[in-house]
């Protein structure tokens, strides 16, 4: 959601902001725009409804030259998306320009204060009053330069924001303040990449500073980066090497990135059984479970709050936990828990799932839930991530940066993590006998081999795709832990192809959806030979006998649901609990397939953001 960079150095900025923003298209925006500043003060600014393609377009072979630019994707929030909402917004006095992620709050307020002190106002953003509030600060003030002003301001503010600033009297120099919205600031050799998150960045320069909340930094060719809090504490800048490689973030052959992650599964899913899953030694190693030994084996609750797909995860997880540790567990959706008052407090594990690790109500989540005393587990895919680095412990799915909007890898690498916990808490508790306990372990390290299985099957999701592209409706159906493959398998539909689709546990069709079926609704249901495969069997009967399509997943071999199916993929055997990670992957292909079929735009489909960072 909404994609900041920025340049300071010796180089040519306006090339670098392009391909940054292009790095950073992902995420999902609806308008974009730079601002460049040349070595005299010359300041060059163009915005643009649409994509980064549109702004060049618009700017037809014109360059701006200069060392020192800003150049933003915005996700609209205040104001419909159009040429004039775009960033970056300009003072009264054309001096500064600004680029902004985020949310002013109390933007009204402010408005009406500045309007009475005679600003006036172009757009209809919260941003373009922030950047007159540093104006009237440093005008009121004489002598508070750019850095000090902004600082001040962002005391007046409430909200989130992550914001880069420039001001045409001081072409060597940039401001830089966050709150509740990433920002990394990339070093180079006398010159410095800023972005949302690291992958513009990675190309250039493999140190980056990450800026903590309610931190105001200043870059400059003079006195390089000096950063104090809001409230005017010096902060010593911690270096950090970034591990990501650069092929990681390109599509590397694929027609788009979605294609390519869910072809990466085997080996992500690999990448986070590695080191943690130790067969040999019938054991698995997590450090933010060995640290941690007895609060695990002592919680009293585990809640789990995520959004999306990665609330799927945690809602398979919490069979798992049932299952394996005997725990009771909650799955919440952060944006209802957040502003719930739950009753939580120390002896809960709060266990946050985040790909992104940017999710604005996930990180408020936790931010509540450590006021209130539990402990903070976070799963997240991306490293030094707010959510990694405001949790007390956790760890990393390690799947490799995921640029689809649409989550595969990260998901799939969400249960890998999660069974390992599960497990690993299932023997603390002396819940798990040896037995099963190591049963899991062969079950699990044969997963990726599994999956790189089903790969093959993508001719045969082509072909279901190409059958039923033209349905303007589907239903997806499991029971137990296929139940939020389901619910995963209609989120990716949708979210690519624009199909209306619901997923339901298959028993819960007869209390209302089943007055949707008839001869035009395909239903995908997954019916997996594990504890509920006799009743799965009998509700794909119930919607047979209404003249419903039946596509179903089945256990490799299966020939009661073969025989009532119109098309059936099927999946090796495995454990119940890790059929997901299996039965979740024909889905991902056939969404794929559907949306590509329709012409949409996979790797980032309308409306949607990767990384949400507001509420
Ligand atoms: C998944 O395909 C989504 N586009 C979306 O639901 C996503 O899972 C959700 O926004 C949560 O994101 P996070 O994992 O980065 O917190
Ligand atoms: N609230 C700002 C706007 O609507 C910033 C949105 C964003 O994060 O892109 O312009």
């Amino acid at each position: 959601m909404c994609g900041i960079v920025g340049y300071l150095g010796n180089q040519e900025a306006f090339p670098l902001l392009i391909k940054g923003l292009k790095r950073l298209e992902y995420r999902g925006y609806d308008s974009a725009g730079i601002a460049v500043l040349s070595e005299d003060g010359n300041l060059k600014h163009h915005r643009r409804k649409g994509k980064v393609d549109d702004l060049l377009e618009h700017m037809s072979g014109s360059v701006p030259t200069g060392n020192l630019g800003i150049g933003h994707t915005r996700w609209a929030t205040h104001g419909p998306p159009n040429d004039i909402n775009a960033h970056p917004h300009l003072s009264g006095n054309g001096q500064l320009a600004l680029i902004h992620n985020g949310i002013i709050e109390n933007y009204n307020a402010l408005k009406e204060t500045l309007t009475n002190r005679g600003h006036a106002f172009y757009s209809d953003t919260d941003t373009e009053v922030l950047v007159h509030l540093i104006e009237e600060i440093m005008q009121k003030s004489q002598g508070l330069d750019l850095f000090e002003a902004t600082r001040v301001a962002l005391n007046e503010v409430i909200g989130a924001y992550a914001i880069a600033v420039i001001d045409t009297s001081n072409p060597n120099e940039m401001v830089l303040a966050r709150k509740s919205s990433p920002l990394v600031i990339g070093i180079g050799d006398g010159e410095y990449f800023i972005a949302s998150d690291a992958t513009p960045i990675i190309e250039y320069t493999k140190n980056v500073v990450y800026l903590e909340d309610e931190e105001v930094a200043r870059i400059s060719l003079a006195d390089g980066l000096k950063i104090r809090t809001a409230s005017n504490h010096r902060v010593t800048p911690i270096v950090t090497e970034l591990e990501m490689a650069i092929e990681t973030i390109e599509k590397g052959g694929y027609e788009h990135f979605m294609l390519k992650e869910i072809h990466e599964q085997p080996r992500s899913i690999a990448d986070c059984l590695r080191g943690r899953l130790r067969l040999g030694h019938e054991s698995i190693r997590m450090a933010g479970i060995d640290d941690h030994k007895e609060m695990w084996t002592k919680a009293n609750r585990l809640i789990i709050v995520a959004c999306g797909t990665s609330w799927h995860a945690g809602l398979i997880a919490e069979y798992m936990f049932e299952d394996f540790a005997r725990v009771p567990v909650e799955v919440e959706y952060a944006s209802e828990f957040r502003y719930r008052n739950p009753v939580i407090g120390e002896g809960d594990i709060l266990i946050a799932i985040s790909q992104s690790g940017e999710t604005a109500d996930t990180l408020a989540a936790i931010r509540m839930a450590k006021e209130k005393g539990a402990h903070v587990f976070g799963i997240c895919n991306v490293v030094g991530s707010s959510i990694s680095r405001e949790s007390h412990s956790g760890a990393y799915t390690h799947a490799g940066p995921e640029i689809g909007v649409a989550s595969t890898k990260a998901f799939t690498a969400q249960l890998a993590v999660l069974a390992l916990v599960a497990i690993r808490v299932g023997r603390l508790r002396q819940v798990l006998d040896e037995q099963r306990f190591n049963r899991l372990l062969v079950e699990l390290n044969g997963i990726p081999e599994k999956v790189e299985a089903l790969m093959s099957k993508e001719p045969e999701l082509e072909t279901i795709a190409e059958e039923f592209k033209g349905s303007t409706n589907a239903l997806f159906l499991g029971r137990g832990y296929n139940f939020p493959v389901a619910l995963e398998g209609a989120l990716k539909l949708k979210e690519i192809s624009y199909i209306h689709a619901e997923g339901y546990p298959a028993a819960e069709m007869k209390h209302g959806p089943i007055a949707l079926i008839d001869e035009n609704m395909p239903v995908f249901f997954v019916a997996t030979q594990d504890a509920h495969y006799d009743k799965v069997v009998s509700n794909i009967q119930e919607v047979k006998a209404r003249g419903g399509r039946i596509i179903a997943i089945v256990t490799a071999g299966d020939k009661e649901v073969a025989n009532m199916a119109e098309f059936v993929i099927e999946v090796h055997k495995t454990d119940d609990a890790l059929v997901p990670l299996l039965s979740t992957i024909p889905f991902q292909l056939l969404s794929y397939h559907m949306a590509v079929k329709l012409d949409r735009n996979v790797d980032q489909p309308r409306n949607l953001a990767k990384s949400v960072t507001v509420e």
